[in-house]
């Protein structure tokens, strides 16, 4: 299949799109570099022995957008592409909301214009809000999302769902990843976030590798097992391959519908630094931090959905996903800026 894929470079997209050169695709990528890098690609072309075409530019710029589909005729399209960081998009709201939603109207246009229905959307379990409880459910009610983050993915839902209304040749898959970590087992690529990384195991394994000197542990008196809160990491090379999957569906289903992409089950923060701890040999220096405003004590998914309809399951458990993260941070300690 071709396949153009928005934000290729970035975490998700470099697994993705190395799963899908893999598997014998033509891959399109279209990326501005804002939160990744160009050695990110080379990396993956050295892997998969096959390489991507690029088309470094900004996905909201429909007329380039437009020279890009007609000169690559692409079957379908995954749409990685936006900004991800919750607090910055609290503090900048406006960013967030013109970026994610401008990015994704300029893409469902062209598409729309070039004939091109097949779409694969990053969206994320945060549009569960917090007024459900674990495991979430795709049908389990209203979607919402504390944050202008999240809300761009609430908001995106709606408009494809509307999309996919208006036109019935429309085939769109709606992703919610949980938390995605680890890297590919090459150590090649991985997580390279900018500054001081947001998400826990990013942080743990920079910690681990000397780059900073603890995790602080965001509160220890949550109601649950541990008091640490629990969430559901889901190893980025089964996110990947959760992508083909939903791609394989869209060949013969029509419409639109969501899928949950975890694992079903829940690790304390404790649980994650113990399992980056035996993965690189080193202790992992912690101290307990009051709760971070927002968050939720428990999310894990109900993963019923996917298996059933979809055919996926993920299969890597937290002590690979904690193996692979270290062979990439330990191999790349400034990321892809060693080289
Ligand atoms: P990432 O930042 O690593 O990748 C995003 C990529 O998009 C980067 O390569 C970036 O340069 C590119 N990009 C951003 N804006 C662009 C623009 N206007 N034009 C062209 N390229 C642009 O993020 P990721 O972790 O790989 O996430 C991918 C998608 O999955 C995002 O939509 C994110 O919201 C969603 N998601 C991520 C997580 C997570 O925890 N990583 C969880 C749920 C959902
Ligand atoms: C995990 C756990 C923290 C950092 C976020 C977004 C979500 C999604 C994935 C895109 C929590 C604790 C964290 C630290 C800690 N992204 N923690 N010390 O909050 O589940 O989800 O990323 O869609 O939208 O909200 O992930 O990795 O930030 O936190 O103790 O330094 O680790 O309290 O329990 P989260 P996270």
């Amino acid at each position: 299949m071709r396949v153009l894929v928005t934000g290729g470079a970035g975490y998700i997209g470099s697994h993705t799109i190395l799963t899908l050169l893999e598997r014998g695709d033509d891959v399109i990528v279209v990326d501005n570099f804002a939160n990744s890098s160009p050695v990110a690609l080379d990396r993956v072309a050295g892997i998969a022995g096959r390489s991507p075409r690029l088309h470094r530019m900004d996905v909201s710029d429909e007329t380039a957008l437009d020279a890009v589909f007609a000169a690559e005729k692409p079957e379908a399209v995954i749409h990685f592409a936006g900004l991800k960081a919750v607090g910055e998009s609290v503090a900048e709201p406006l960013r967030y909301y013109s970026e994610n939603l401008g990015t994704t109207f300029a893409l469902l246009s062209t598409m729309q214009r070039h004939d091109v229905r097949t779409l694969v959307f990053s969206s994320s379990a945060t549009v569960y809000g917090d007024h459900q409880n674990a495991p979430y459910r795709e049908d389990g009610g209203l979607l919402e999302a504390s944050n202008p983050y999240g809300q761009t993915k609430v908001m995106l839902e709606r408009v494809l769902t509307d999309v996919a209304q208006a036109d019935p040749r429309w085939r769109i898959a709606l992703l919610r990843y949980f938390n995605p970590i680890g890297a590919h087992e090459s150590g090649l690529i991985g997580e390279d976030p900018r500054g001081v990384p947001n998400n826990l195991a990013p942080y743990v394994a920079q910690v681990a590798v000397g780059r900073l000197p603890e995790v602080g542990v965001f509160g220890d008196d949550y109601a649950t097992a541990d008091g640490t809160g629990e969430r559901d990491y889901i190893h980025v090379v089964d996110l990947a391959e959760g992508h083909v999957a939903a791609l394989e569906h869209l060949r013969t289903h029509e419409g639109i519908r969501a899928w949950n992409l975890g694992t079903g089950r829940a690790t304390s923060v404790l649980e994650l630094i113990a399992a980056f701890e035996n993965a690189s040999g080193r202790p992992i220096p912690h101290r307990v931090l009051p709760r971070r405003e927002g968050d939720l004590a428990q999310a894990w998914a109900d993963t019923t959905r996917a298996e059933q309809e979809l055919g996926w399951r993920a299969r890597r458990g937290v002590a690979e996903m904690a193996e692979d993260a270290w062979r990439w941070q330990s191999g790349n300690p400034q990321g892809y800026d060693t080289e």
